[in-house]
C-alpha cells in the first residue's frame, strides 16, 4: 500500500491556509492510504519557543489533527521528538545532501532575511530534517500546501542521492500531493502574500481556534477592491484579495472557482463577505468546538502521541538500521 506521510509545526496557532492547504486533504487520503501525520515539534526549534507554549501548541496540533477528523486508531499520530530515528537519519542524510542544493531554498532566505548569519543552522537544514522525516517512514506521497514544494523537490533529490551513492533502490522518491482549490491561501490583509503563523497581523489569518465572531469580524475587515464579483475566474488575475476570498468559499463548499462565479457573478463584496462568514463559521465551529473539548484533558492526547510514538518507532528504528547498514556503520 502506498504510504502518506505529512506534519505540521506547533509554533502558534494553525489557520485556514494550514486546514485548507493540508489537513482537510489529509482527512480524505487516509481512507485509501496507510497514513502517518506527525506533529513536527523539532521543526519548532528552529525559531525561539517558550517552553511551556511550545507543549501547549504541541497538544493543540494533535487536537486539530484528531478534531478534523483524523483517526489517531487508522493512522498513526505522534510528535517528532518522541521517535530519535528523524534526528538520527537527518544527520545521515545532511552528509549526502550539497550545501548548493541547500542554498537554493528560498523559504530560508525569506525566514533568515537580512540576518543570514546570524540565522541558526537548525533553520538552514530544516529541510533535511524535513528529508529524514519522510523517508524514515519510505513514504511515497506527501500531501502539503504549495509553499513546501521545494521542500519536497529536495527530499527526492537526496534519496536519489542516497540511493546512487550507495547503489540501492532503497528510499522511494516521495511525491508530492497539493491537492484541491486552495493549495496557496493568501494573507486576508494582502493578497501577494500567504497566510501565515509568522505574520504579525493577527487580522492576516483565520485560526483554528477562532470563534464566530471573530472570523466574523476578520471576514468584514479582509482587504478587497471596489469591484463587484467578475464573471469568470480570469477576470480575477489582476485582484489577488477578490481571487483569495473566491478561493476560500470554493475550497470550503467543495466548489471551483468558477462554480463560486457562476453563482455570485455580480455581488458586492459586502454581500459576498456575509456569505463567506457563514461557510466559514459553518465548517470552523465544530472542529474548534472539538479542539477545545481534547485540549481540556491534556494526559489523553499525551496517551494518543505515546501510542503513535511506538507505531512510528518500529517503522523508522527499521528503516534507520537498514540505512546504517547500507553505509557501513557497525552493528551493535
Ligand atoms: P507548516 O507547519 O508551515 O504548514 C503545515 C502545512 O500547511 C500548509 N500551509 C498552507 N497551505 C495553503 N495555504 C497556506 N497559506 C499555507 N500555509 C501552510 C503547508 O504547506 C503544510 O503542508 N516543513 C513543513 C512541516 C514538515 C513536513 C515534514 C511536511 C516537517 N516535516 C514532512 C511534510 C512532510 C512546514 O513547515 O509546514
Amino acid at each position: 500500500m502506498n504510504r502518506i506521510f505529512s506534519g505540521m509545526q506547533p509554533t502558534r496557532q494553525l489557520h485556514l491556509g494550514n486546514y485548507l492547504g493540508a489537513l482537510r486533504n489529509w482527512v480524505a487520503l487516509q481512507a485509501s492510504y496507510d497514513c502517518i501525520f506527525c506533529v513536527v515539534d523539532l521543526h519548532a526549534l528552529t525559531l525561539p519557543q517558550e517552553p511551556e507554549v511550545l507543549r501547549s501548541n504541541t497538544r493543540e496540533v494533535a487536537a486539530a489533527y484528531i478534531a478534523a477528523g483524523i483517526d489517531p486508531q487508522r493512522c498513526i499520530l505522534f510528535a517528532q521528538s518522541h521517535v530519535s530515528a528523524h534526528s538520527e537519519l537527518s544527520w545521515i542524510l545532511s552528509c549526502h545532501a550539497p550545501i548548493g542544493w541547500l542554498n537554493r531554498m528560498t523559504q530560508f532566505k525569506e525566514k533568515a532575511g537580512k540576518h543570514r548569519d546570524s540565522a541558526v543552522l537548525g533553520l538552514y537544514a530544516y529541510p533535511v530534517l524535513m528529508a529524514a522525516d519522510i523517508l524514515a517512514y519510505k513514504a511515497t506521497h506527501v500531501p502539503v500546501g504549495e509553499d513546501q514544494k521545494q521542500h519536497l523537490e529536495l527530499s527526492r533529490d537526496i534519496a536519489g542521492a542516497f540511493n546512487r551513492h550507495y547503489d540501492v533502490d532503497f528510499f522511494p522518491l516521495p511525491e508530492p500531493q497539493i491537492l484541491g482549490e486552495a493549495t496557496r491561501v493568501m494573507s486576508l490583509r494582502d493578497g501577494s502574500k500567504k497566510m501565515s503563523k509568522s505574520d504579525i497581523s493577527d487580522q492576516s489569518r483565520i485560526n483554528m481556534t477562532d470563534d464566530a465572531e471573530t472570523i466574523a469580524q476578520k471576514i468584514r475587515k479582509a482587504k478587497t477592491d471596489p469591484d463587484p464579483l467578475p464573471e469568470t475566474a480570469d477576470d480575477l488575475v489582476a485582484r489577488p484579495e477578490a481571487d483569495n476570498l473566491v478561493t476560500i468559499y470554493g475550497a470550503l463548499t467543495d466548489q471551483s472557482r468558477q462554480q463560486v462565479l457562476d453563482a455570485q457573478a455580480g455581488a458586492q463584496f459586502s454581500t459576498f463577505k456575509t456569505a463567506l462568514v457563514d461557510v466559514a463559521v459553518a465548517k470552523l465551529a465544530p472542529i474548534t468546538a472539538e479542539m477545545n473539548r481534547l485540549m481540556n484533558d491534556p494526559a489523553e492526547i499525551d496517551r494518543l502521541l505515546s501510542h503513535g510514538a511506538d507505531r512510528a518507532e518500529a517503522i523508522a528504528a527499521k528503516t534507520l538500521a537498514e540505512a546504517k547498514d547500507i553505509i557501513g556503520l557497525l552493528r551493535i
